[in-house]
């Protein structure tokens, strides 16, 4: 049976255990670990859950409704305007404002990249064009995304790159919003693992000389609150206007939008993070290689693997490998819903040191 026809009975969004034991005759309590998730196993910061409960009268109460404190905050984090910030419920609620700007036209998107993009040009009715990323390296070729952009309302761009891990050059992007300046194409980058990624250059300062470019972020995997739903947009202040009309009234809660400054205040949270990552991720990338896997060098806290090409002519699929992780107590992401890799890859986000050892060492046993 070929990947492709595999993919039928593949549940379309990783993370659904349930779907996924039952598939491989499972029972429901079998133990696993999950590294499916790409989420900063550092967190959430051990103030959160007291932050939390303390505040529990604000429950009571509706949010602010222009979410002032929060904006600030994040505005002085970034090196911009309150005015150029609207928080959001999670990035997700982000990417489907963003098409919702251009419903009806026309979308440039990568793949393989994050799936709620195509899901958000769908839901507002947007023509869908993809521009793809081929394996092993995924780099994007800028001459030619440079002409698809010609004819899109829209470009989608995810930065580090779900579920590649790969990080688009400063110089392509600057080509294409040099490019997209003149086809009047709004640029959609989506950073919701920038706080992720070591060492990358901000787009912040591209903003003003380029009003057609929009940044999203996420406050859910960096601080691991994905159950809080905490995003925002950083954009021109025309844009955030048009958006913000958009927005149902207290889409992000008070609880979440009270929680934006101290998160960003916590600069030790933060070290603490890149320095973990600064040495967890160059060891994981060589102790995934030493097991036999095919790594795609990796920008941010996950990395896509396959068993190498011996291993892989020999019956050691992508399948087969998240078949005995599973059975083995590891829940790796598989990937038949991203265009592109059609289940060829798995995605293993990072956890923290000790569980990263025991997932290698079940991928020995699942190996050899
Ligand atoms: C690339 C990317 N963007 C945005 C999101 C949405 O994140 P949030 O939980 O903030 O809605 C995700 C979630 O997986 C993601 O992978």
């Amino acid at each position: 049976m070929s990947n492709r026809d595999n993919a039928v009975s593949w549940p379309a969004h990783g993370g659904q255990a349930t779907a996924l034991l039952q598939r491989f005759g499972l029972p429901a309590n079998h133990a696993f670990e999950d590294v499916s998730a790409n989420l900063n196993p550092l967190g959430p910061p051990k103030w959160v859950a007291a932050w939390l409960a303390q505040r529990f009268d604000g429950l009571s109460r509706y949010p602010a409704p222009d979410y002032r404190a929060a904006r600030q905050a994040i505005a002085a984090d970034n090196g911009v305007q309150p005015a150029q910030v609207l928080l959001t419920n999670g990035g997700a609620e982000a990417i489907f404002m963003a098409a919702a700007l251009h419903a009806g036209g026309r979308a440039l998107l990568l793949a393989p990249s994050f799936g709620e993009y195509a899901r958000a040009c769908s839901a507002h009715r947007l023509n869908m064009t993809e521009h793809v990323l081929h394996a092993p390296h995924f780099v994007c070729e800028v001459d030619d995304l440079l002409e698809k952009a010609t004819n899109a309302d829209v470009v989608f761009l995810c930065r580090p790159n779900n579920p590649t891990g790969t990080l688009m050059s400063l110089d392509t992007i600057k080509a294409l919003l040099a490019h997209t300046q003149t086809t009047a194409t709004q640029v959609v980058v989506d950073e919701a693992f920038i706080d992720l990624a070591l060492g990358v250059d901000a787009l912040t300062p591209l903003m003003e000389r380029y009003p057609q470019l929009i940044l999203l972020r996420s406050m859910t995997k960096f601080y691991t609150l994905p159950g809080l739903r905490l995003g925002y947009v950083l954009a021109s202040e025309s844009l955030i206007t048009t958006m913000a009309a958009h927005q149902p009234p207290w889409s992000v809660n008070h609880l979440a939008a009270e929680l934006v400054a101290p998160l960003l205040a916590d600069r030790a949270f933060a070290r603490q993070t890149q320095q973990w990552l600064a040495s967890e991720q160059p060891r994981m990338t060589k102790a995934l290689k030493a097991q036999g896997l095919d790594v795609v060098p990796s920008h941010s806290c996950f990395f896509l693997v396959r068993p190498e090409a011996a291993k892989r002519i020999q019956g050691m699929t992508s399948a087969r490998l998240f078949e005995r992780l599973l059975r083995h107590g590891v829940l790796a992401r598989h990937t038949y819903s991203f265009p592109g890799l059609d289940g060829d890859w798995l995605r293993l986000a990072l956890r923290d040191g000790p569980a990263n050892n025991r997932l290698l060492k079940v991928l020995h046993d699942c190996l050899c």
